[in-house]
């Protein structure tokens, strides 16, 4: 197969959702559909239930989960799909927003019970920075749910996009009759007691008869008319505003029964993009390039705490990446040569000659990378939209065991290489600041820093309201602004100005007193 053939059919995302709404359930019937898996029950939700929060084995089974579980490759139907996992606790969300730095698309999970949750609105503020296309699964139709209209009102009004059913469904909860598709003009019929994989009923026109001798006439009545009605409010479906990211198609089903999943399936793989361009600092990179790059959303420590390597996850974004050729590392200004890259195919990896755009592959490193590095054949590409968030949550944090200080800033560094959190240096007292955004960050630190480098740290309580990065092009008033608020300034890792505001109001006075600097929430502007 060719190189843009390669590509081409190449269909990289991820699937987001409040936790519970069934993201870990679809993704596997995904996967039984690619035929990567073969029992249901094989792919592990990675979610910390509420009430594990010390469990510090349950941090260890997450970490170890979603390495396994990070990417999911498998090929179906000629395509070449790569399911990126985001982990569900929203403690880890800030891994999550970087995962979805290297997808080309998302599906989202709604449960069709609950409707809009706060994790989902968060995820697609981030989708809807990055103009990803987005696609809506609304799951649980076997139990009773919101009404179908009210559902996609709210989508619209919370996720602020415009929604297009591609399917319908014939009641809810245990009156759940099934959906009619109207991508595909047919109708597949619901029985909970076996997982259908039956083939729909071709119904071309809903006028058709037939319908009523298969769903009965008061159902078949009901279809017909909400389909008219919402014939009337949506517009025909096109694909244009869905790869442009202002559009969601949605499907009705539900995932346990692996009802539904088919069609989103096949209707996914039809008019999801395969990889799209990528921005850097200069100029985008199209996947058709000719020469490789690629760059590093995430990094895994290894679960052996004896054997300190970490595997890098890059995303390729242009040309064909080969094993053991020299590809330069952007940030280090050198070249490097991979031995043993690794694929990600559903459970397994192995390791592989060659991957192309779209594809994920892992990288054994021993320090020498940090999320957001780039790799190339020599041009200097930063990639961009790898932004930091302000944390919600700061603590100070300090050496409890004087003997083992270089221990502590070592792992510090490296755990900050990984992105667990966020590090800041107050340039008042030259203090160390974490800040995540939420407290089981703060116990995955400590534990690892003990059990990976020997470390003990303390936390000291500090309130803050946010992060700020601020930029301005007036030199003086930056200057002055600095100097007045010194005990608030500190650095983030990559040296940039950070003002540490300690409540709401406080930033409201300061925005309102130097009117000439940008106050911003993330790192990248
Ligand atoms: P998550 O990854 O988004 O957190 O959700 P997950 O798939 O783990 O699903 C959360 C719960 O919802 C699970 O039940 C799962 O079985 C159930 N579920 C998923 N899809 C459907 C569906 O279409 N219909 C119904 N009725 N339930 C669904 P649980 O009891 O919390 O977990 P488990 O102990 O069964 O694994």
């Amino acid at each position: 197969m060719g190189f843009i053939e390669e590509i081409k059919r190449r269909r990289t995302f991820g699937i987001i959702s409040h936790p519970d709404a069934g993201k870990t359930t679809l993704t596997e019937k995904l996967l039984l559909f690619g035929g990567a898996i073969h029992v249901a029950g094989a792919v592990k939700s990675n979610k910390i239930k509420q009430t594990a929060t010390s469990d510090f084995m349950e941090i260890e089974k997450q970490r170890g989960i979603s390495v396994a579980t990070s990417v999911m490759g498998f090929e179906y139907k000629g395509y070449k799909v790569n399911i990126l996992d985001t982990p569900g606790h929203q403690d880890f969300a800030e891994d999550t927003y970087r995962t979805l730095t290297a997808v080309d698309s998302v599906i989202i999970v709604i449960d069709a019970a609950k409707g809009v949750e706060t994790q989902t609105r968060k995820l697609m503020e981030v989708c809807r920075m990055r103009n990803t296309p987005v696609m809506v699964f609304i799951n649980k139709m076997d139990r009773p749910t919101k009404d179908p209209f009210d559902l996609l009102d709210e989508i619209e009004a919370e996720l602020k996009i415009n929604v297009r059913p591609l399917s319908w469904p014939i009641g809810n909860g245990t009156d759940f009759q099934g959906v009619y598709n109207l991508y595909e003009k047919n109708l597949y019929l619901f029985s909970p007691s076996k997982q259908t994989l039956e083939e729909g009923i071709e119904i071309k026109d809903l006028s058709d008869s037939q319908i009523e001798t298969i769903i009965g006439e008061k159902a078949a009545n009901t279809l017909r008319d909400e389909v008219e009605l919402f014939e009337g409010v949506y517009q025909e479906f096109d694909n244009t505003p869905y790869l442009e990211g202002s559009l969601a198609p949605v499907f009705f089903g539900s995932a346990l029964n692996n009802f539904g999943v088919r069609e989103l399936l096949h209707c996914f793989l039809e008019i999801a993009p395969s990889p799209r361009p990528s921005k850097t600092e200069h100029r985008m990179v199209e996947p058709r390039e000719e020469k490789f790059s690629g760059f590093v959303f995430k990094i895994h420590a290894n679960m052996d705490p004896n054997h300190r390597n970490r595997i890098a996850f890059v995303k390729i974004c242009s040309g064909k990446f080969e094993r053991n050729t020299p590809y330069l590392h952007v940030q280090l200004g050198k070249d490097l040569k991979f031995s043993s890259p690794t694929a990600f195919m559903a459970d397994k990896k192995s390791i592989i000659d060659e991957a192309y755009p779209g594809d994920i592959i892992g990288i054994p490193d021993s320090g020498n990378f940090k999320i957001g590095d780039c790799l190339s054949q020599g041009e200097k590409l930063i990639f961009k939209g790898l932004p930091s968030f302000s944390p919600e949550l700061f603590q100070y944090i300090e050496n409890a065991d004087p003997l083992k200080s270089k221990q502590l800033a070592k792992g510090i560094d490296q755990l900050m290489d990984e992105g667990v959190a966020q590090l800041f240096i107050n340039q008042f007292n030259n203090r160390k600041i974490i800040g995540t955004v939420g407290q089981l960050q703060f116990e995955v630190i400590q534990y690892r820093l003990l059990h990976e480098y020997s470390a003990s740290c303390r936390w000291e309580g500090l309130s803050l309201y946010k992060a700020c990065w601020i930029r301005s092009e007036n030199q003086a008033e930056l200057n002055d602004f600095k100097q007045r608020k010194n005990q608030y300034m500190a650095k983030d890792k990559y040296g940039r100005d950070v003002f540490l505001a300690d409540s709401s109001y406080m930033l409201q006075m300061a925005q309102e007193q130097f009117k000439n600097i940008e106050f911003h929430f993330t790192s990248e502007f």
